[in-house]
């Protein structure tokens, strides 16, 4: 009997989740369904969870992971594309796909702020995404949580943690072309100016140091990186932490003047695998760009025995990498009634 009501409890339940889900996607409270977590209603009623999709979308992740298969088998480094994406999505106005806008007559679209333009990519691959889920499961699966859903993918796919990925941000109306360009950390920051923007997140030396090893995948440009070749600190001298064979082989693919598209892996030893070889390069002194090896050498709290740590604990970088993306997936997310779900992840309804 107890067996009974509790049961048809989960049902009525489940019947009203979906009915709000389909009038408000987006809407899908959390309700106890499926036992989540108690507060969550009471202390952020629209909060985001891991089932949120459970009865509006149940297939989303499995989309996801499809296209990301196809994508990241073709070209290994989509996946870093994918995961940067998400990055620079979330330090600018919170997780709401504002990078995605396309520029229009309302939008000045952030792709073509510095950060981005010429190095941001990966849109064509959320865009398919995108379609295939507006086949499944029509105006539901917010640009937003799609982002978020692929960084973790291709996390995964690369050979990296998976974590419980709470979805249910929705999609901006806007974008913000001066926040990418202040918010986001240039390649040449000091570590205390790399602290500062992300504890404008809330993000501290932990996350900053865990989610820098995002660069154990994916390249950079020598335009970002020229600097420590050639004038590191205005005195025509090279950045002196730079270990001598490997600042060698960077100025041949870096000249002086000229080839600023060239590109070069920014952790040379496993550029596709998800691992930890770029906190041991940056021991090294094998650091691609000056903000990674700062978090070495930079003198700044305690991020040097973060280094080290990860360097020697590849199972300690997981598990903080999963944890810190939580916690870079949480910024400011619009729920609710905020925002929308966009049709298209390229314009705005
Ligand atoms: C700590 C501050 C950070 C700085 C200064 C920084 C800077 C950069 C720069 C300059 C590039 C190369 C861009 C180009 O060639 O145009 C890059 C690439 C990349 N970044 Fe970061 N980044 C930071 C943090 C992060 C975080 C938090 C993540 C993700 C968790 C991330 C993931 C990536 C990935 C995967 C790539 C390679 C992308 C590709 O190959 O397409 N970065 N980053
Ligand atoms: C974008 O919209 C949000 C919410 O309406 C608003 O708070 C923010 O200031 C807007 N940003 C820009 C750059 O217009
Ligand atoms: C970083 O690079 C920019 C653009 O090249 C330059 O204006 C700035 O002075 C550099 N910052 C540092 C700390 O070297």
């Amino acid at each position: 009997m107890v067996f009974l009501k509790v049961a048809l409890g989960f049902l009525i339940t489940a019947f009203l989740s979906a009915t709000v889900s389909l009038a408000h996607p987006g809407l899908g409270f959390g309700w106890g369904i499926g036992g989540s977590p108690g507060g969550q209603f009471g202390a952020h009623p629209f909060g985001l969870f891991p089932q949120f999709y459970q009865f509006s979308c149940p297939q989303a992740d499995n989309i996801v992971m499809s296209v990301l298969n196809k994508a990241i088998a073709k070209q290994p480094r989509m996946a870093a594309s994918l995961l940067r994406l998400h990055f620079h999505d979330c330090f600018v106005q919170g997780c709401d796909a504002s990078i995605l806008l396309d520029d229009s007559a309302t939008i000045a679209s952030e792709k073509n702020a510095l950060p981005n333009r010429n190095s941001i990519r990966g849109f064509e691959v959320i865009d398919e995404i995108k379609a295939k889920l507006e086949e499944a499961c029509p105006q539901t699966v917010s640009c937003a949580d799609i982002l978020a859903m692929a960084a973790r993918g291709s996390t995964v796919l690369s050979g990296g943690p998976s974590w419980e990925l709470p979805l249910g941000r929705r999609d901006s109306k806007n974008a913000s072309l001066s926040s990418s360009n202040t918010n986001i950390p240039p390649p040449n920051s000091t570590l205390q100016n790399l602290i500062t923007l992300f504890q404008r997140q809330s993000l501290d030396e932990v996350d900053l140091v865990a989610l820098s090893g995002g660069h154990t995948i994916g390249v950079a440009r020598c335009a970002t990186f020229k600097q420590r070749l050639y004038n590191q600190n205005g005195n025509n001298l090279p950045d002196l932490t730079l270990e001598k064979s490997y600042y060698n082989g960077l100025k041949s693919v870096c000249p002086k003047s000229g080839g600023d598209n060239n590109i070069s892996p920014l952790d040379f030893g496993s550029p596709v695998k998800f691992d930890n070889l770029y906190f041991k390069l940056i021991l090294w002194g094998k650091g691609l760009l000056n903000s990674d090896q700062v978090l070495l050498s930079g003198n700044v709290g305690n991020t040097m025995e973060l280094v080290k740590a990860y360097a020697e604990d590849d199972k300690l970088f997981f598990k903080q990498f999963a944890k810190s993306m939580i916690k870079m997936g949480n910024i400011s997310p619009l729920t609710g009634f905020n925002g929308e779900v966009r049709k298209n992840c390229r314009v705005v309804n």
